[in-house]
């Protein structure tokens, strides 16, 4: 059995391996053949899958569900102040009675170190659905997202990332590493990558020869990008910080200045909730986005991750259709 927490404890084979099949069904999805869907893809009839999430979600949530009822599965969302969590009971019983009854975990919790100790615990896959540090489905997502639209396989591309160093990034830098892009980082003075991920990113480059660029100049990393790409400035559980946060990013809104020394066919992506201060309107609808289609792509990374972690035990060698 294997967990999903981050895109870092993948190969670079098992990670295309898991875009490749969000792709594929996509493709499936897309087909709406009832024999096919019967026949293939109902392997968790009769089973449910919990979805543990102590903080809010429209996407992952819709994924998740969406991605378990596609295997023939039952979701069950388990909110914050749905079960005995956190109030009337301790988190490693909660894992072993949930995870006793469930073919898998989606759990959206504060700490990476909750999402450690479910994996301790748990009987189950459990697979990261945001935590502080990562957030494996959304690079999932972004990659297949990115592989349409601009075909990493086929052009050299560089993605620039404006705003804040955290769960989004952290898996997304990662990802397009792994996968042959360049990135670059602009976070404000005073927010800088955590080591954990400037190491992993070092080693990828020096293996496979991509290029990471960290800055504190927005307009420089956005100098010839392909994607533009950012994500809220106050994260669930920070809100408490928004005013100093937001005084911090001043100058860090994507707009139509980035855009211009951009390359001409740049793509805008977000992972959504998206606010104002860190994009312009014209921006997030304009010509140049791609977030709607990004944010349908969680439902097939969602079906690829249930796919590799649950109906094939995390063997990434014998992944039958
Ligand atoms: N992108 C994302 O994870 O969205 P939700 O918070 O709505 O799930
Ligand atoms: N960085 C954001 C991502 C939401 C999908 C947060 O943690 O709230």
């Amino acid at each position: 059995m294997r967990h999903l927490v981050s895109i870092k404890d993948l190969t670079d084979e098992e990670f295309t391996v898991l875009v490749n099949r969000a792709e594929h069904f996509k493709k499936v999805f897309k087909n709406n053949d009832s024999t096919d869907f019967q026949k293939n893809h109902l392997k968790l009839l009769g089973r449910t899958v919990a979805l543990i999430f102590s903080k809010r979600s429209t996407r992952t949530r819709i994924s998740s569900e969406g991605a378990a009822a596609f295997f023939g599965a039952q979701p069950m969302f388990l909110g914050k102040d749905d079960i005995q969590l956190g109030v009337n009971e301790s988190f490693y019983d909660t894992t072993k009675v949930v995870s006793s009854m469930v073919a898998c975990v989606f759990a959206r919790v504060n700490s990476h170190s909750e999402i450690q100790a479910l994996c301790k615990h748990s009987s189950v896959p459990i697979i990261n659905s945001l935590c502080d540090r990562y957030h494996p489905l959304q690079a999932i997502c972004d990659m297949l997202t990115i592989k349409e639209q601009l075909d990493y396989e086929k052009n050299k591309l560089k993605v620039t990332w404006i705003g804040d160093a955290n769960n989004v990034i952290n898996d997304m830098a990662i990802a397009c590493l792994k996968l042959g892009m360049d990135v670059a980082i602009a976070t404000p003075a005073g927010i800088e990558m955590d080591q954990e991920i400037v190491d992993a990113a070092a080693e990828i480059t020096k293996r496979n020869g991509t290029k990471i660029e960290y800055t504190h100049d927005s307009k420089a990393a956005s100098k010839g990008a392909h994607i533009l790409v950012t994500d809220t400035f106050v994260s669930m559980g920070e809100e408490f910080a928004k005013v100093a946060k937001l005084k911090q990013f001043q100058g860090f809104q994507i707009n139509q200045e980035l855009a211009d020394v951009a390359d001409p066919n740049f793509k805008f992506m977000h992972c959504l909730p998206r606010h104002h201060e860190e994009v312009t309107d014209d921006i997030f609808y304009g010509k140049h986005s791609i977030v709607f289609e990004e944010a349908e792509n969680r439902l097939y990374a969602a079906m690829a991750a249930i796919d590799v972690f649950v109906n094939n035990k995390g063997d990434f060698n014998h992944i039958q259709d």
